[in-house]
């Protein structure tokens, strides 16, 4: 009879294709069995009545990111990890950043000393903001190939935002080097003329962000970019669309056979413009790019998850604090919605928001709430097979869920270093109540069960959602 370290009795395996009645029998960090009647183990956990879920992998958030003035946002990565485990979430890609005129060697490296205090699995995503030769030729290749798979860049923010031609430099070079690149699509200079005029008005509160980007100069910015793509043959994945048009250029795109997939966050579905028009300084809470929307759009989004346009729904994690000299509440009262910092966090809510809303009101089925937390993040990023689903072989990465916990969020009960939660006071059903990460019970019962720098570096090879289609719109191949 075979032992294991340990087995989860009992629970309801789910994946983005299955739900079974089974045991999941766990050897040496790896899923070694699934079954009934599967012997001993050192340790059980009985989820009878719970769900056994692959452990969620949030592909966008933002921790201890450092700024080019030396300042990171309020996480660590410790507590930023330990929040995401008690949100069921077993593996995390965040951003090790460029700053303009400097290289991305010399900071991936401090970025790699930073992540030592992980508690669960993580990866990055290079951020280029200034695609010089040296980067993009020296630096650039080993990094890639030491398992950095994907690079990010920006169509605004001063000053880290590329022109179209630097747009081109980097899409070739992640074709070269086999990089995915993730892209933040927001036109610059519509926001930048439409933020003069607004302030120049005297509309300087936090919801006037809204109307300096309204969606269109999203849907204009992912049209362009996905035209820039399909020139140079590199697949894309658009970050944090927020609005039903930009969901359109996407699936307009797919439409035609481009590999072009999409990502929404929770706050796009939790929260519209109306947020950011919150009595005193509250609005800034939600201030974030793109900014929120409509209610339509809300329902928008959820169509589009469901129709597999937009498979990944990440958090876009931005620990920034609201109060204190720096925070967002002092800079709100003080300044122009412009200096506002942008971003909220949301590690910790993600999975239960989108269980409680998505699957407990019938929007989207336990196998879609799968897909988009779990296992399409690790397919579209190199994690799949190792991670993002629950099979033999694979990382006993897991979430043990209860789907009738309910539960108010306050801050206070969360394990993020930010002082607020934009999710406060929302009354959410189902809750992990134990989460592993390569068969380690990392959260059971409200305790973290290791202590920080458990959590490793995932090194993503090359795999088949990033290559390149070998068509082009004429018969020229640009990178020959
Ligand atoms: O407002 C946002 N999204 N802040 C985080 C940084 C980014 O743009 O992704
Ligand atoms: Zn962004
Ligand atoms: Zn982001």
């Amino acid at each position: 009879m075979q032992t294991f370290d340990l087995i989860i009795r009992n629970g309801t395996v789910v994946t983005a294709v299955d739900s079974v009645l089974c045991d999941v029998g766990i050897r040496e960090g790896k899923i070694a069995a699934l079954g009934t009647a599967l012997g001993s183990a050192t340790r059980e956990i009985d989820a009878t009545g719970k769900l056994v879920l692959p452990g969620g992998i949030d592909s966008h958030c933002h921790i201890e990111q450092p700024r080019a003035d030396g300042t990171a946002n309020a996480d660590t990565f410790e507590s930023a990890t330990t929040s995401a485990a008690f949100g069921g979430t077993t593996c995390v890609i965040c951003f090790s950043p460029q700053f303009k005129g400097h290289g991305i060697a010399e900071r991936a490296a401090d970025y790699h000393l930073r992540a030592k205090k992980a508690v669960i699995d993580y990866s990055f995503h290079i951020i280029i903001t200034d695609p010089s030769a040296t980067v993009i030729e020296q630096e650039l290749p080993p990094l890639v190939a030491a398992g950095h798979r994907s690079i990010k860049f920006f169509l605004t923010y001063e000053p880290s935002f590329l022109t179209d031609g630097e747009v081109l430099t980097v899409l070739a070079a992640a074709r070269k080097n086999q990089a995915f690149v993730v892209i933040h699509a927001e036109n610059h200079e519509a926001i930048k003329w439409m933020t003069a005029r607004l302030e120049a008005a005297g509309l300087t509160n936090a919801k006037y962000h809204a109307w300096a980007k309204p969606a269109l100069v999203e849907r204009e910015a992912i049209q362009r970019v996905i035209a820039l793509a399909e020139l140079v043959d590199v697949p894309i994945q658009i970050f944090h669309v927020s609005s039903e048009e930009g969901a359109e250029e996407i699936r307009r795109a797919q439409g035609r056979g481009l590999k072009v997939y999409g990502e929404t966050c929770t706050q796009y579905l939790a929260f519209s413009a109306a947020d950011l028009d919150r009595a005193g300084q509250e609005g800034s809470k939600f201030l974030c790019s793109p900014a929120l929307r409509s209610t339509a759009d809300q329902e928008a989004l959820w169509k589009h998850i469901r129709l597999g346009t937009l498979g990944v729904v990440s958090s876009d994690h931005a620990p920034y604090q609201f109060g204190g000299p720096k925070g967002k509440q002092a800079i709100a009262l003080e300044s122009p919605f412009s200096k506002i910092p942008n971003g909220v966090p949301g590690l910790e809510t993600r999975m239960p928001y989108l269980f409680s809303e998505g699957v407990g009101k019938g929007r989207i089925d336990l196998q879609t709430f799968v897909a988009i937390t779990a296992t399409n993040p690790a397919r579209l990023f190199g994690l799949h097979p190792r991670k993002g689903s629950i099979a033999c072989g694979m990382d006993a990465d897991i979430g043990v869920w209860d789907p009738e916990l309910r539960r108010t969020v306050h801050n206070s009960d969360l394990h993020h270093a930010v002082d607020h939660t934009p999710y406060e006071g929302m009354s959410l059903t189902g809750w992990p109540v134990a989460t592993l990460v390569r068969g380690q019970v990392v959260m059971e019962g409200g305790t973290r069960g290791v202590e920080p720098g458990f959590g490793q570096f995932q090194a993503r090879g090359i795999y088949p959602l990033m290559l390149p289609r070998n068509e082009f719109p004429t018969p020229f191949n640009p990178h020959e």
